[in-house]
């Protein structure tokens, strides 16, 4: 069995297209689909089409996906803060089907292989493991810090990421707890995978706004044998220009200019940038002794005039 495991789509419909057709011309069986299918880019109900498209993908929720229940049973009147008007925006314009699909998924979700002795689980962002201060240390805005510091290759990350791991006592136990012997999540932006003792864990990255400084699409193949595990992280050039002159012509554009032109930034860097925004609005934020939460219209406002992208 071949599957395409797949994370962080953000509304990237040429993204996803192009992982879905590397899957098809790898001879891929099935599909998995760890969260965060909407919000940053102008393509949710395509890039929801087309996962509800494909027969017997495994598809779980991400956060992103469960910021809509918040959403669905809130007062519209209400929704009058602009760090939240992607999502605003998202809300109004995924069609009804979509929206109850996005809000129906499974949180995590078990697999068991036909002829396989391996069984998976899958997450989005496994609250159990991300306790840690060493995922902390995985994050795509550590990811930025330690780049700054030392440039260093995706071979010597990988092998950063399996000696955090491995020392971690803590972690190494939850993993043994677990009943599954590959466990899946996406979340942090960043394509990655190691083993732990008997353990794999996999995580693929981001399919449609990465953020390990390699802007192409990931995905990883995930190839189980009878008793071997084979992992092979793809990167998947796309037309970004597509993606961003599609959603510059859109309405989430206009509700979420600042947002909208860091992601931009961020598409075209493949590099962290919302996490140093928001330290910038909370900065200006203290500055006036507005302790509102979410961030007033006065805060958002100034604090997107004097950002500057890096
Ligand atoms: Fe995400």
């Amino acid at each position: 069995m071949r599957y395409a495991v797949i994370s962080d789509i953000h509304g990237n419909l040429p993204a996803l297209n192009a992982v879905i057709d590397d899957a098809k011309r790898n001879f891929i069986d099935e599909y998995v689909f760890v969260g965060d299918y909407y919000c940053d880019l102008a393509y949710p109900n395509e890039v929801v089409n087309t996962i509800k498209n494909i027969k017997g993908a495994h598809v779980i929720k991400g956060n992103k996906e469960k910021y809509l229940d918040v959403l669905l049973n809130s007062d519209q009147s209400e929704w009058v803060y602009e760090q939240f008007a992607p999502l605003y925006w998202n809300y109004r314009e995924l069609d009804d089907d979509n929206l109850q699909y996005l809000i129906g998924l499974p949180e995590d979700k078990k697999i068991q292989p036909p002829n396989s002795n391996h069984k998976m689980h899958l997450f989005h962002a496994p609250a159990f493991l991300f306790k840690s201060t060493n995922m902390d240390l995985l994050s795509s805005s550590k990811y930025v810090e330690r780049m700054i510091q030392e440039n260093f290759s995706h071979e010597e990350y990988l092998c950063y990421v399996q000696k955090i791991l491995s020392s971690d006592d803590k972690i190494v136990k939850i993993l043994d707890g677990l009943d599954t012997d590959i466990v899946i999540f996406g979340h942090s932006h960043i394509q990655w995978h190691a083993e732990i003792d008997t353990k794999v864990i996999i995580n693929p990255g981001s399919c449609g706004l990465p953020l390990d400084y390699d802007k192409r699409a990931a995905y990883t193949i995930l190839e189980l044998n009878e008793n071997a595990i084979n992992i092979l992280e793809r990167r998947i050039p796309y037309n970004i220009s597509d993606t961003i002159c599609y959603t510059m012509k859109s309405e989430l554009y206009i509700n979420a200019k600042t947002w909208c032109d860091i992601i931009f930034h961020q598409l075209n860097l493949a590099k962290e940038e919302i996490t140093f925004f928001f330290r910038h609005v909370e900065s200006i934020a203290k500055k006036k002794n507005d302790y509102s939460r979410p961030y007033s219209t006065t805060v958002w406002k100034e604090a997107a005039n004097s950002w500057k992208s890096n």
